[in-house]
């Protein structure tokens, strides 16, 4: 038996990914960029070789269908593979919005490649990573990061690529929790209902490459205000594709609502801070270190728990405990 453990923190698009042009693969129908969280993070532990393939979440037995992903990724890096015993746990809601996937498919391929003994260079590590979640090939890398949608059909190209490294820029991800439920709508039926019936899916396709490349000029000039405005266009631009989609899909509830009027009424008073959602009904406010404080303050009241976060490091290997 050979072990790994890998920890891997959650990104947050700054610029969304939202719709596949291969589902098999995970193919983004977009390009994106994101910004790794620092504290929050998923760790898991590999076992490669024992005596029958088995998964623990958060302490228990996962759920079949999220043990069926995590061994289908462990099948995708080796078809051959021996039993596989993998514990993965979350210091933060899992599957609630807060891009749990994201650092979960990170963490698993990096200690599964380790204990494997299989290492993969840090782009085709990327490329796994994502078929297990999309946003997962985004958080092997720390600070500011693009997933380069790539050409190729099969998605070899297809993987994220660091832009700024953590330190590069002393900005803040203020997390309002509106509600740490599981979500209704899995991001991969909700991207496919968009494509198959959203009457903005055409726009939402041509915008996005345009966001991406000013959104890296924004933060190579560290430009907030500009970065801001490119990161509510993309978040009110794939919500808009989720409301139009038949039946709509709405991931919004009454506090989320509260916590953008909130960020609208910050701004109003001089303080900058520029909302984006995901799939579920949280905001994350993206401001200035030194005005973090007075975000938090003001969402506070509206929400269930708000969380200061700062960009984060890349995923790591932690050294396994002796047993
Ligand atoms: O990677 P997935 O399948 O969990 O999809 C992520 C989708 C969004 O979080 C809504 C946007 C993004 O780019 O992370």
């Amino acid at each position: 038996v050979t072990e790994a453990i890998a920890i891997a923190h959650p990104n947050i698009a700054l610029v969304k990914y939202w719709g596949k042009r291969d589902t098999a693969l995970n193919l983004p129908a977009v390009p994106s960029l994101s910004m790794t969280l620092a504290r929050w993070h998923t760790r898991t532990r590999v076992l490669w070789g024992v005596e029958v393939d088995r998964c623990t979440f958060n302490g228990a037995p996962a759920d079949a269908e999220t043990a069926a992903k995590v061994f289908k990724l462990l099948s995708i890096l080796d078809a051959d593979r021996p039993p596989v015993e993998v514990e993965t746990a979350n210091t933060f809601p899992s599957g609630a919005g807060l891009a749990s996937s994201s650092s979960g498919f990170a963490a698993l391929a990096l200690a599964a490649t380790a204990a494997a003994g299989r290492p993969l260079t840090p782009a085709a590590l990327s490329v796994l990573a994502r078929r297990g979640s999309g946003s997962a090939c985004r958080s092997l890398y720390g600070g500011f990061v693009a997933w380069r949608m790539g050409e190729r059909a099969d998605g070899l190209d297809s993987h994220a690529e660091p832009i700024a490294p953590a330190d590069h820029w002393d900005v803040r991800m203020v997390v309002a929790t509106v509600s740490a439920a599981r979500k209704p709508t899995g991001s991969t039926v909700g991207m496919e209902r968009t494509r198959a019936t959203s009457p903005y899916w055409d726009a939402w396709v041509s915008g996005s490459p345009a966001l991406v490349t000013q959104a890296e000029a924004a933060i190579r000039d560290r430009d907030l205000p500009t970065l801001g405005a490119i990161v509510e266009a993309s978040s009110f631009r794939m919500h808009a594709t989720m409301h139009t989609t038949e039946p709509p899909i709405l991931y919004w509830l009454p506090g989320s609502v509260a916590a953008l009027q909130v960020v609208r009424e910050l701004r109003a008073a001089g303080v900058g801070a520029w909302a984006t959602m995901d799939a579920g009904p949280n905001v994350k406010v993206l401001c200035a270190a030194a005005d973090a404080e007075r975000v938090a303050a003001a969402l506070r009241p509206v929400v269930a728990e708000v969380t200061i976060l700062e960009p984060g490091p890349a995923a790591s290997l932690a050294s396994p405990v002796a047993r």
